[in-house]
């Protein structure tokens, strides 16, 4: 294990430069983990004991005399998960209103992520909204002001937005994980699983006509689909929300085209089919 304590300042902020570098830039526990030690300890404990130099068992038992075997425990985790599953479902389709599912977001202790989240990350815009934006989750900014997009992706999706003449007035945007996730690794399977019910509620509350799905997480999340995001970018698909039916656009993740810019034509293109379809419907 490091020693913090045995270190210059020197090294220990090289240290704290790496492991920022490796997207290790929050601490989960207040001590720490010894991961190594544990396994070894795991390991040596399902080892079998040495032979003991006991008397031979007794033959078994006949067939009927038998016990049955005791039924297999399911694994703890897998049990954990199931019934954070079941909890999210049953609290998000209790919520009535945006305030109601919000507080029950704030207090659902079921996504691991909200641990090493500083906060909850709901949503902003307006909750009227005719077009409803889902990105991925959280990055650092969003999680230090606790609104969603308002660090370096969220401006140039607020740029993207001013292209076709809609602001932060004319949309509501939210996330399909609420808290961040650590280092802004990709949200697991798992935590997209355990926090769905919530936003597909949002959506029904929000009931936008229109669905942008920002990058791979909130497409694949919500149409449930496994095709990449670069074959599904600039499809229009019908998203069903209880009796209603709303078009839906996956695009490419404004974080994406940062990375990426030679791949903004191909955003500005899909940004065109979504102010074709607003002016069509008059809804812009
Ligand atoms: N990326 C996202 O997907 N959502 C945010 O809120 C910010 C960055």
């Amino acid at each position: 294990m490091i020693d913090a304590g045995a270190m210059d300042r020197e090294t220990l902020a090289a240290l704290l430069r790496w492991y920022a570098a490796m997207g290790v830039d929050c601490a989960l526990e207040d001590a720490p983990v010894d991961r190594f030690a544990r396994s070894a300890q795991k390991k040596a404990q399902a080892e079998p004991e040495p032979a003991q130099a006991d008397p031979p068992a007794p033959p078994p038992a006949p067939r009927a005399l038998r016990q049955p075997p005791p039924p297999a425990p399911k694994p703890a985790a897998a049990l954990s998960h199931e019934t954070a599953a079941a909890s999210a479902r049953e609290q998000a389709a209790s919520a009535q209103t945006l305030d109601e599912l919000r507080e029950k977001l704030a207090s659902f202790d079921g996504c691991a992520l909200k641990n090493s989240a500083t906060q909850l990350v709901f949503a902003d815009g307006a909750p009227d909204a005719k077009i409803m934006i889902v990105g991925e989750g959280p990055g650092a900014d969003e999680d230090r002001i606790g609104k969603p997009f308002v660090g370096r992706a969220g401006q140039l999706l607020d740029k993207m937005l001013a292209a076709i003449g809609l602001d932060r007035s004319k949309v509501y945007i939210a996330n399909v994980v609420p808290w961040r996730p650590p280092g802004n690794r990709t949200p697991t399977p798992q935590e997209l699983a355990l926090c769905l019910p919530f936003v597909r509620r949002q959506i029904e509350l929000v009931a936008p006509d229109y669905l942008v799905l920002l990058g791979a997480s909130a497409a694949q999340t919500l149409l449930n689909e496994k095709e990449g995001i670069m074959r599904l970018r600039g499809h229009w698909r019908d998203y069903r929300c209880g009796d209603r039916t709303i078009r839906a656009l996956p695009m490419l993740h404004p974080a994406y085209l940062l990375r990426a810019p030679l791949k903004k034509a191909q955003a500005w293109r899909d940004l065109r089919a979504l102010k074709h379809a607003l002016d069509r419907a008059g809804a812009a």
